[in-house]
């Protein structure tokens, strides 16, 4: 078994982009500039924005993060969002989800600037995915990808089963995986809430992708021998015996699914960090497209 250690590559690619930061200083020009919206006060989403802040700084980006209180209307929010579309030394940003439930997410979503839209969440993006057009994709399906890139693992002509429809996970890796793409050309069954005999769809499978945010969900006995298992799960499980009070528990009951796994990525230490290294990629490509 091998660990897809994502935290690992993170540090790589951070790597190879800082590189390229350093070179485009050197060549006088603008340094990549992200900016994130957050509204309230969830302490997971600040915990996300915050590391994304502090990753953009390690790589020699220029950052601006948006507080905005819980009570912020979904005018206002909009307003902001305009601030940061007409801004000329803003590459990208972000608007943190989950927003509060007054705010329309839909038409947040839709108010960002596709060539700023980092985060490859708004219908145009998400078009130009589906179709295999340049675009930006979003942080979590591309980190996936890659992580299965670097790590060699094949995926052409190979059974997927991605576990969960979610917009932001399920939805477009299903999509990118079967695309004729560098890493695609999988048969590819997206699974979900509704899918009957699940386990013996999951036991066909040669590449598992779980994301449906039910912590151990992924059973040994759901698996065959060889797979490779992609755990995008990172539910809070109360914890005395942390400092935090809480652990991340992954969507894959992990020593089971590992002793039958070919590859299998750790939580925490696998997709997740995978995530901010992409949005910083992202920020990078946007900068250049501006500046080209
Ligand atoms: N909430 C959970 N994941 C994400 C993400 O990738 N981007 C944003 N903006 N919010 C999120």
């Amino acid at each position: 078994m091998i660990l897809l250690d994502g935290k690992k590559t993170s540090a790589d690619i951070k790597e190879e982009i800082a590189l390229e930061v350093g070179a485009l200083k050197r060549n006088e020009k603008k340094a990549p500039h992200l900016a994130a919206i957050i509204v309230g006060n969830d302490g997971a989403s600040l915990t996300y924005v915050n590391a994304k802040v502090k990753a953009c700084e390690r790589v020699g980006f220029e950052s601006t993060l948006i507080q905005l209180p819980e009570e912020t209307t979904e005018a206002e929010l909009l307003n902001e969002i305009e601030i940061l579309n007409v801004d000329n030394d803003i590459d990208g940003f972000i608007v943190q989800l989950p927003l509060p439930k007054h705010i329309d997410e839909q038409k947040v979503l839709l108010a960002v600037d596709p060539a700023k839209d980092v985060d490859g969440f708004h219908p145009e993006n998400v078009g130009r995915m589906a179709l295999n057009l340049p675009t930006f994709i979003s942080a979590t399906p591309f980190g996936i990808l890659e992580l299965l890139d670097r790590y060699e693992v094949e995926t052409s002509g190979k059974n997927v089963v991605v576990i969960g429809r979610s917009h932001i996970v399920g939805s477009p890796m299903s999509i990118l995986l079967s695309q004729k793409r560098k890493v695609g050309n999988a048969t590819v069954t997206l699974t979900h809430s509704r899918t009957q005999n699940l386990e013996a769809i999951t036991k066909e499978a040669d590449i598992i992708v779980a994301a449906i945010g039910i912590p151990e969900f992924l059973k040994g006995n759901m698996v065959k021998d060889g797979v490779v298992v992609i755990d995008v799960g990172i539910t809070r499980v109360a914890d005395a015996s942390k400092k935090s009070g809480f652990r991340l528990v992954g969507d894959v009951a992990f020593d089971e699914v590992a002793e039958k796994s070919s590859f299998i990525t750790p939580v925490p230490g696998g997709v997740g960090p995978m995530t901010i290294a992409m949005l910083l990629k992202n920020t990078l490509i946007a900068n250049k497209r501006r500046n080209s």
